[in-house]
């Protein structure tokens, strides 16, 4: 793969880089999402996954980042929304170089976060409310401060040497190849004490682990061991495609002439991304995460579906959600366009994820919003994502129309890529901005000043105030995820495409054992109507479950508010 971590500036909203004890039970073989029934699904088929961003979620003890003890006290917050699992973006020890991505102990919890006895208290209010916990697994590098980088790197000789990827330089102060950081900058570091340059992919505080050691594969998957044992249901891989390299270093490619934001030339990333070999260490974690029936997302940037089934693996035997990032991409409200990537990841061999944000990627609340109408095109979003065919994962703050607020000034930034890359790349801050809870001082998140700015919005965009406007896109979120949890056709039926030519209006069904959803998405910002012609699904009539605007249906036509959504039920 080519794609790594993706950006889209905040500024023109297009993409900049493309760089490219258990605590449920176990389980047994996974199926094909395609031809999942109702004895055969899992857990995660059917869950809402939602990401939390930990240092700016909920601050408890007010020093202004969040904290695990903020997370346990949201959870009821969590249990109404309709959420089912959390994804915790790394909490473990670390410098914080990369906020937690450079890990450097596996299996304890930072400090700034609490303690390992705060994980299980928040592991076992979880549970009570039937939420399950994903961490996010940093397979590809640990920090530089991690005790088995402080041992590589202090002989040739040392013990865990061979843990890291360690070579010559070609010549006085040239690195071993031409390739390059995605974080900017060559990808080597020359390390003085030994002579000899690492590799690291991202920052050079974030060593790259060397995945072709057996000891660093039996290290990493007693890691996972680890945490199933101490209740957790999952991870999220992160950076899956960087684990392994071209033992030749084979220079990279140029790709396209120009620099990047970092000055660095483009070069495809062919000798040091997506090497097959990545598949053995997918399916041998899937091996550990099946004895403990939990679930892998992974973080899969994918050129297209075929290469996004590889992550699924042969036998439907890697990971059980590789994120479809190519959802993300389009980045209009375009039928066509979304009516393409839907067929193709519905089409997938494995059970589809969709997100729409990230830590990483402007939020849809900017990507898709027009400036005018940002909170029904909010809505008109969370209902695509909500009611498709496949597990969703709600990034924090999504559900509240939180909107993307980049630094203004270099002094301002914490992401170390907006530092190196500013002006034009501005860092990921703006989409990492603190939860909104309420309108009163922090939005509430915190007592003391927060790491990150919160954003205007948060005197209208917030749980408080928008728990009691019925018409608030968190109402909406709570809604149409109630209406997901109740509705078997939302939960199994299949997708069914319908109005394909219609240019300004998304339309499907999702259809389970005679029981029928249809789902209306007006994409425009005028009034459209729409034939419901059924035609081979002997519809006889279809009623209103959920409808935003001033929607409705007369007979089998469908008259959609600018940006509307209308979602009915249809009987045979
Ligand atoms: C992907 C993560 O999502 C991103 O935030 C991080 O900087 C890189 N991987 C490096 O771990």
């Amino acid at each position: 793969m080519e794609a790594l971590v993706m950006r889209i500036s905040a500024k023109s909203l297009a993409v900049t880089m493309l760089i490219c004890s258990v605590a449920w039970t176990a389980g047994s073989a996974q199926t094909a999402g395609n031809k999942m029934d109702s004895k055969s699904d899992r857990w995660w088929q059917h869950a809402v996954f939602y990401e939390i961003y930990p240092r700016s979620f909920a601050d408890s003890n007010d020093d202004g980042v969040g904290d695990l003890r903020g997370i346990a006290s949201k959870l009821d917050y969590l249990k109404d929304l309709g959420v089912d699992a959390i994804w915790i973006s790394p909490c473990f020890p670390s410098p914080q170089v990369d906020f937690g991505y450079d890990v450097s102990d596996y299996e304890n919890i930072d400090s700034m976060y609490g303690t390992l006895a705060d994980f299980d208290f928040l592991a076992g209010e979880a549970k009570k409310r039937g939420i399950h916990i994903i961490l996010d697994f940093v397979v590809n590098h640990t920090s530089d401060q991690h005790k088995w980088f402080l041992d590589s790197k202090s002989s040739r000789t040392s013990a865990h040497r061979d843990w890291y990827i360690w070579r010559d330089g070609k010549g006085p102060g040239q690195p071993p190849n031409n390739w390059v950081s995605v974080f900017g900058g060559s990808a080597w570091k020359l390390d003085p004490t030994t002579n000899q340059y690492y590799y690291h992919f991202f920052y050079p505080e974030q060593p790259d682990l060397n995945w072709r050691n057996p000891a660093v594969r039996d290290a990493m998957f007693d890691v996972t061991r680890w945490w199933y044992e101490r209740g957790v249901s999952g991870f999220r891989l992160d950076a899956v495609d960087t684990l392994f390299e071209d033992p030749n270093l084979t220079d990279n490619p140029i790709d396209r002439p120009g620099k990047n934001a970092f000055g660095d030339p483009f070069l495809k990333n062919q000798y040091n991304t997506k090497l097959p070999e990545v598949h053995d260490v997918l399916r041998g974690l899937r091996e550990v995460a099946n004895e403990y029936n939990a679930v892998l997302i992974g973080e899969t940037w994918t050129a297209d579906v075929a290469e996004l089934n590889q992550y699924y693996g042969k036998a439907n035997d890697e990971l059980q959600l590789p994120m479809d990032f190519l959802f993300t991409m389009v980045n209009q409200l375009s039928p066509a366009a979304f009516r393409k990537q839907i067929a193709e990841v519905d089409a997938a061999s494995g059970w589809p994820t969709f997100v729409i944000s990230n830590h990483d990627i402007v939020r849809s609340y900017d990507r898709y919003g027009d400036g005018r109408h940002n909170d029904q095109i909010a809505k008109l979003m969370a209902a695509l994502y909500l009611t498709l065919r496949g597990s969703p994962i709600i990034y924090y703050g999504e559900e509240i129309g939180m909107k993307t607020t980049p630094p203004t000034r270099l002094e301002d930034v914490q992401d170390p890529i907006g530092r190196k890359g500013w002006p034009q790349e501005k860092g990921r801050d703006g989409e990492r901005t603190p939860m909104q809870w309420s309108d009163t001082q922090n939005a509430g998140f915190s007592n003391a000043k927060p790491w990150l700015p919160v954003p205007e919005t948060y005197k209208t965009h917030n749980v408080a105030s928008e728990a009691k406007d019925p018409a608030s896109v968190l109402e909406f979120y709570k809604r149409v995820l109630k209406l997901r949890r109740a509705n078997e056709a939302l939960l199994k039926g299949r997708y069914v495409a319908i109005n394909e030519a219609d240019a300004n209006v998304l339309s499907y069904l999702r259809i389970y054992q005679g029981r029928g959803v249809v789902v209306a998405l007006n994409m425009s910002g005028k009034r459209r109507k729409i034939s419901l012609e059924l035609k081979g699904n002997g519809v006889v009539s279809a009623h209103r479950l959920l409808a935003t605007g001033q929607s409705s249906i007369e007979g089998k036509v469908l008259s959609l508010a600018p940006y509307g959504v209308w979602i009915g039920e249809f009987s045979k």
